[in-house]
């Protein structure tokens, strides 16, 4: 196995010698869960896939912030439910955007904030939204076992990860039949009241195994991914009060402090416009890149341009069938591109940054990169703005030790949750 950090061989296999790598054992590894997808196919298969599902990420669909809003009060009322006690962020984003994902993928939110601790009863007319909640935890665990085993990945299986595939399909299959079935006045109907991936999708294809696997493969890239990044963003501000005052400055006098009016300024043009929410992004991207360690698997014999020689600067050959391990994360620290301080989090390193290239690359790059970006920019930034407006107050309660610790299922998350004291 080869490892790599240097941006000139990021660029080789994720662009200009795309095609003589691979993804790897990636569609054994996931396949019983996403099946055939853009996130497991190579080849004609991924690009299928891909062209099939690009239409969905424009900039009108992944606009749709508003839709994010009733979920935010929900958030919202769990964090005074502390009464400035100390809350996990890290765990409440991770029911945030499983309720978000499965509203705009299915058409149906499984609402896990809906709960006891905020006086509301889990809705029981949502048909398997809890064994698919449940299902989805429990296969993710195991897929990310699977991941880490490679060529072993078929020893980490047994009925407890099939039971959980099943009841996670159910749930999926269930929706897609249920679209399947409306007739095209209705989805038309339903297209113009919000939007909903499924119903899109049903327009392009009828094929309910393809519907499920993509959907399930998009929720699968999209979710935990978005969650990890806001719990970043907020242990970093909540630790940093001169930063957090200023992001709530350019906030407020873009978007005021929260009125409805207000609220329907927030869109995906203003939110491109406001450069410190961006760096504060951009920043936590490049500290906590969600997907720190990735792989590619030549299938040709080939070379990539750095690594070889005795000062590792010449081209080294790559036989087939080798993987090669890239490590974004170590890349994004290094001083030759970030400056003396790359261990420190300052957004304003951004304001004069020059040209990164390939040594940014927390969305990947070339034509597999990340189809989710702009979605992911965009709701990230909405939930930053909306939560310095409902809560300016925010303090950090993790344990002071830093740089904090991490846990990494393929995903960053911080081991310690995001611990913050907030109030209003
Ligand atoms: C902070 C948020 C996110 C980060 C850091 C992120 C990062 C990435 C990365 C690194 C890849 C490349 C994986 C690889 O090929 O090895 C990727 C692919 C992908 N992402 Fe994201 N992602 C995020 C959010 C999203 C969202 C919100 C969606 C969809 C709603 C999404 C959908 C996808 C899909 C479908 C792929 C596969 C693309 C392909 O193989 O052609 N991602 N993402």
């Amino acid at each position: 196995m080869f490892m790599t950090t240097d941006p000139e061989n990021f660029k080789a296999m994720l662009a200009t010698q795309f095609n003589d790598f691979s993804i790897g054992r990636r569609y054994q590894i996931l396949s019983p869960v996403i099946g055939d997808s853009i996130f497991t196919l190579d080849g004609e298969g991924w690009k299928h896939s891909r062209a099939m599902l690009r239409p969905q990420f424009v900039r009108e669909q992944v606009g749709h912030v508003q839709a994010l809003e009733p979920h935010l009060q929900l958030l919202a009322k769990h964090i005074r439910s502390y009464k400035g006690e100390t809350v996990d962020l890290q765990q409440l984003f991770t029911k945030f955007t499983l309720d978000t994902a499965t509203e705009f993928l299915f058409g149906q939110s499984v609402h896990t904030l809906y709960d006891e601790r905020i006086g509301m009863k889990t809705p029981d007319d949502v048909p398997y939204a809890k064994d698919f909640t449940d299902g989805l935890f429990i296969t993710q665990k195991y897929t990310s076992e699977r991941g880490y085993a490679q060529q072993f990945y078929w020893l980490i299986d047994g009925k407890e990860f099939r039971t959980a595939i099943a009841n996670v399909h159910k749930f999926a299959r269930f929706y897609v039949d249920r679209a399947l079935n409306f007739s095209q006045a209705e989805l038309e109907k339903k297209s113009q009241e919000s939007y909903t991936f499924l119903y899109e999708l049903v327009q392009q294809t009828r094929d309910p195994k393809v519907l499920q696997d993509q959907l399930l493969a998009i929720m699968l890239a999209g979710r935990d991914t978005t969650s990890s990044l806001l719990s970043f963003i907020f242990y970093e501000l909540s630790r940093n009060p001169g930063i957090w005052e200023k992001l709530k400055k350019e906030v407020y006098e873009n978007f005021g402090s929260g009125t409805e009016k207000d609220i329907a300024k927030i869109t995906f043009e203003s939110l491109k416009k406001c450069n410190y929410v961006k760096w504060v992004i951009n920043e936590t991207l490049r500290m906590y890149p969600t997907v720190p360690v990735n792989l590619r698997v030549s299938n040709k014999d080939t070379s990539l341009p750095k690594g070889g020689g005795e000062d590792g600067k010449s081209p080294i050959f790559i036989p087939r069938g080798t993987t090669v391990g890239f490590r974004v994360y170590s890349t994004q620290r290094n001083k030759e591109y970030y400056g003396e301080d790359p261990d420190v989090f300052r957004p304003e390193r951004w304001a004069d940054i020059g040209k990164l290239g390939w040594a940014y690359l927390p969305f990947l790059g070339g034509p597999r990169t990340c189809i989710g970006q702009q979605f992911a920019l965009t709701e990230a930034g909405y939930i930053l703005v909306r939560i310095a407006q409902l809560f300016p107050n925010l303090k950090s309660k993790n344990s002071v030790h830093y740089p904090p610790k991490k846990t990494l299922n393929v995903i960053f998350n911080l081991f310690e949750g995001c611990l913050v004291e907030m109030g209003e």
